[in-house]
């Protein structure tokens, strides 16, 4: 059974608190997805919740009181022990260990929770709850909130307005602690080798669903609890679809292989790596060409991701090396300005090339506050990720040409993990080899 660093969540909750600063915050945890019939998803925690709690059960709730005195601020509503559900379904901490493991200042059964959290939100200045997420919670927090609006008037107390707690927790949750740096180093780690093991195997593999079979089952052989997202195995054309997650077409010789996959780890610190490989061991002269253009983007935009750049210098900086690439091999025309100000390459490369990572696969936390844009900063994990994806499947631009048989059919990305810091950005994915010489054989 997995048992979290305490301390590492007390300093998180000791910050949030700090924050809240005379606000009452109630955050729910997630609760369990039906698949199908009476079988459901596996379990996810929410990730807010977890952040704060280290707590990996459905149906629990915790309260932060930063208007209560010490002692009396981080409550649990919690699942209670109930020894034939735990026959069914598994061990439950119930409230003892709620309090004992989790440090709880008070644990209660979450079936308790409409009847006392009145109180425990009385005297707030204001409430801290994310609207829209969670429909059963908010009916009672909206009750709750309705009468307190209405005895306002009349007694001067109680809070006036519901904030969002990502205005906290993402900020919060952006810049990773050294801890969390160093699960996200296991992560990425484990998620590269996954990719090693996909390269050295590539000959003796005849169909996506086995490539997708080596890495998870190396996620899990390596502890992590399974992929970070649906893995994407997709070779030839498939690789033209950014997510494609069927992975069930044979692999053919002169097909590019595209695998976007990475792990999630125990506590959710999560990679994503992609390398495009060559299944038969040889570039063609056209997917060399292509892949050459991607990973020169991609070395020189991770070399932008530096403290005080920020995300959108990082994806510009890619964007114009893939426009003068396509230009040269006379895919795109024109002037490289022209064509970004006027997005005349977006039938070949139609994303941005990187996202926060983290506990979320695109972690929280802003990239640009209007016409602000965020500045990179220490303890960032940015991912980035170039490609261009070469088909019939959108329109090609007025006034751009046409695209030669030759070159339908190759997509290509390349995506690391890069954690930002003052001197040179750390690829925390660079155990996956992506040069040519690499991936030829
Ligand atoms: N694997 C999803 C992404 O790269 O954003
Ligand atoms: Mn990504
Ligand atoms: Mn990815």
């Amino acid at each position: 059974m997995f048992t979290p660093n305490k301390k590492v969540f007390e300093k998180r909750r000791e910050i949030f608190l700090d924050k809240l600063c005379g606000k009452a915050a109630i955050i729910p945890g997630a609760k369990l997805v039906q698949h199908h019939a009476d079988c459901e998803y596996p379990f996810r925690q929410d990730s807010n919740f977890w952040y704060l709690t280290g707590f990996d059960e459905p149906d629990a709730v915790a309260l932060f009181l930063s208007h209560k005195p010490k002692g009396e601020r981080f409550i649990l509503f919690v699942a209670p022990k109930d020894v034939l559900s735990e026959v069914w379904h598994g061990f439950r901490w119930g409230l003892d260990g709620a309090e004992k493991e989790f440090n709880a200042d008070k644990a209660h059964s979450i079936n308790e929770l409409k009847d006392l959290l009145p109180d425990y939100i009385n005297g707030a200045d204001e409430l801290v709850f994310s609207i829209g997420k969670h429909p059963f919670i908010e009916k009672i927090i909206l009750e709750i909130f309705s009468k307190q609006l209405e005895n306002r008037s009349r007694l001067g107390i109680g809070a006036n307005s519901i904030k969002s707690p990502e205005i906290y927790l993402n900020e919060m949750r952006l810049i990773k602690s050294e801890f969390e740096i160093n699960r996200m180093r296991e992560a990425t780690q484990i998620s590269a080798e996954a990719h090693e093991l996909v390269r050295e195997c590539i000959s003796s593999k005849k169909n996506e669903r086995q490539i997708q079979g080596l890495l998870e089952g190396y996620f899990l052989e390596k502890g992590a609890r399974g992929p970070a997202y649906n893995s994407i195995v997709a070779s030839g054309d498939n690789a033209c679809i950014l997510h494609y997650t069927l992975n069930n077409a044979p692999l053919n010789n002169g097909d590019l292989l595209l695998v976007d996959a990475g792990c999630s780890l125990i506590d959710y610190y999560n990679g994503d790596i992609t390398r495009t490989i060559p299944i038969s061991g040889k570039f063609s002269s056209e997917q060399k060409v292509i892949y050459e253009i991607v990973l020169n983007a991609q070395k020189t935009a991770i070399k932008s991701a530096v403290t005080d750049s920020n995300s959108s210098n990082v994806h510009n900086v890619a964007l114009t090396i893939l426009v003068d690439g396509l230009k040269e091999i006379g895919l795109l025309s024109g002037s490289t300005e022209e064509i970004i100000d006027n997005q005349l390459y977006k039938h070949l490369y139609m994303h941005k090339t990187g996202h926060w990572l983290g506990l979320d696969v695109h972690d929280v936390g802003a990239y640009r506050m209007g016409d602000y844009e965020v500045p990179l900063k220490n303890g960032m994990i940015l991912t980035v990720e170039p490609g261009i994806y070469i088909s019939d499947r959108i329109p090609v631009p007025d006034g751009q040409p046409d695209i030669d048989e030759k070159w339908k059919g190759i997509g290509i990305r390349i995506e690391d993990d890069v954690l930002i810091n003052d001197e040179n950005p750390e690829i925390l994915s660079i155990a996956a080899l992506k040069e040519i010489s690499d991936l030829e054989f």
